[in-house]
């Protein structure tokens, strides 16, 4: 027998067509049955006659939501029906009952994520996955295009990176100084010598104690490190990815973004005009003359501020030249004001906030140390890294894209918890 997915049903449109999927909804009469099929590309309604079915009709009768089933009938155009078309059922192969299915209308959010491995059945999650699947696709896409190397580093790192206190620790053989990657950043630079544009997508680990929509203990990193790269090719890099990311859901994705309700003329900015640009400095500004928020020079932008500058622009904003304090220890001091680095957050529209964090990496072996023991670090943990500012350094410079923080401002989700899976966060690591 050869199945057609519900799709390719709809699009032959008459005739007989078999087809095979979960069930999404069922009622009945004591005549008939309608079931309304699930598959991962659609639903379409399907009804079954008593009288076709004189011996599997107690079966039939019985079906729940979920049970698994393999249909062969005519498929015609329907109005009534909700995807436009309904198939008279001639056969039908039970291939697996469903108990009581617990998910039905009006559950909890907290029901929700115990039950995530059958929520992820429903239509809204389905439609999530399959727009994170276009997400990684487009990223790697980018990259290859551009001739990067996809190049991995290991998980298991023993320095930090992006600051000590969101460092999970491993218990590794009864060793304790070892921790699960927050960045690929220190074992990625010593490769830009080999190869010289590298990208990953993987997994990074924050210990960070904020239960906020954006934060998740686990999530995916896309990354990559440029030899030769000038601070502004960095962020010219950046800019052009989410580009073509955007762009690309666009073109694949549209019924998904509908059934999210996602109104996509808040995205096509993104695609055709350029990002802003500002500095750290000038933000500061902008926040005192449109919001009447005074931020003393040299804190760091809180949520709230980010939230607040991009409710102003329908493009991403990428804000540089952060004050040297609040940021990394590998960014390259400026040179005309060594009071701030050549740093970039990309902060995405409609109050989504920080997206991409990079920079241009400072060159100064001494800068650098010296830089290390102010973060209270031991510069002798991190010879291997030191080692390339020893040996033939360049200029070079990279980013690291939340991944789902992306695909949440796309979708337009309330909490970064429904761009994955299942979400890691500081409360919840089960199922
Ligand atoms: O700004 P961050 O900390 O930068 C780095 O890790 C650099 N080493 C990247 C690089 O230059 N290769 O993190 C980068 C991005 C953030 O902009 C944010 O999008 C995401 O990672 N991110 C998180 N996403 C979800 N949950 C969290 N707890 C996140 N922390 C950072
Ligand atoms: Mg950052």
């Amino acid at each position: 027998m050869k199945y057609s997915s519900i799709k390719e049903a709809m699009e032959q449109g008459n005739g007989q067509i078999s087809i095979r999927g979960w069930v999404h909804r069922e009622r009945g009469s004591n005549k008939l049955k309608f079931l309304v099929l699930r598959d991962s590309t659609n639903i379409i309604q399907c009804v079954l006659k008593k009288e076709d079915f004189e011996k599997q009709w107690n079966e039939i009768d019985k079906l729940q939501i979920e049970a698994s089933v393999e249909l062969t009938g005519e498929i015609k155009k329907d109005e009534r029906a909700p995807t436009g078309y309904e198939v008279q059922v001639k056969k039908i192969n039970i291939v697996g009952i469903s108990e009581n299915y617990p998910i039905n209308k009006d559950q909890s959010i907290e029901f929700l994520a115990d039950n995530r491995h059958l929520w992820l059945r429903s239509r809204r999650m389905t439609a999530i996955l399959k727009i994170r699947s276009t997400v990684f696709g487009a990223i790697d896409e980018f990259f290859k295009k551009e001739g990067f190397y996809e190049y991995h580093s290991p998980i298991f790192q023993a320095v930090q990176c992006e600051g000590g206190s969101e460092l999970f620790r491993v218990d590794y053989f009864g060793r304790k100084d070892v921790f699960l990657a927050q960045t690929w950043q220190l074992y990625a630079e010593p490769a830009i010598f080999a190869l010289e544009k590298i990208y990953t997508i993987s997994p990074s680990f924050r210990a960070e104690k904020s239960k906020t929509s954006r934060h998740l203990t686990e999530y995916w990193h896309a990354e990559m490190e440029v030899a030769w790269a000038t601070f502004e090719d960095i962020q010219d890099y950046g800019e052009r990815l989410i580009k073509h990311v955007v762009k690309t859901v666009l073109d694949k994705n549209k019924p998904e973004l509908q059934l999210l309700e996602r109104d996509i003329s808040k995205l096509e900015p993104t695609v055709n005009k350029p990002f802003v640009r500002m500095t750290y400095t000038q933000a500061l500004k902008v926040l005192k003359e449109k919001f009447n928020m005074n931020i003393e020079w040299g804190k760091d932008l809180r949520t709230i501020e980010e939230e607040k500058l991009t409710e102003l622009y329908d493009v991403p904003i990428i804000c540089t030249y952060y004050p040297k304090k609040v940021k990394a220890f590998y960014m390259t001091e400026d040179s005309k004001n060594p009071e701030v680095v050549q740093g970039c957050d990309f902060l995405a529209p409609e109050g989504n906030g920080e997206i991409v964090g990079g920079s241009h990496r400072e060159h100064d072996l001494e800068k650098i140390k010296s830089r290390l023991k102010e973060q209270g670090e031991d510069p002798a943990q991190y010879e291997f890294y030191l080692d390339t500012r020893r040996y033939g350094s360049v200029p070079h410079g990279g980013f690291g894209l939340g991944v789902e923080r992306l695909i949440r401002w796309i979708c337009g989700l309330d909490t970064i918890k429904d761009a994955i899976p299942f979400p890691r966060t500081i409360e919840r690591y089960k199922p």
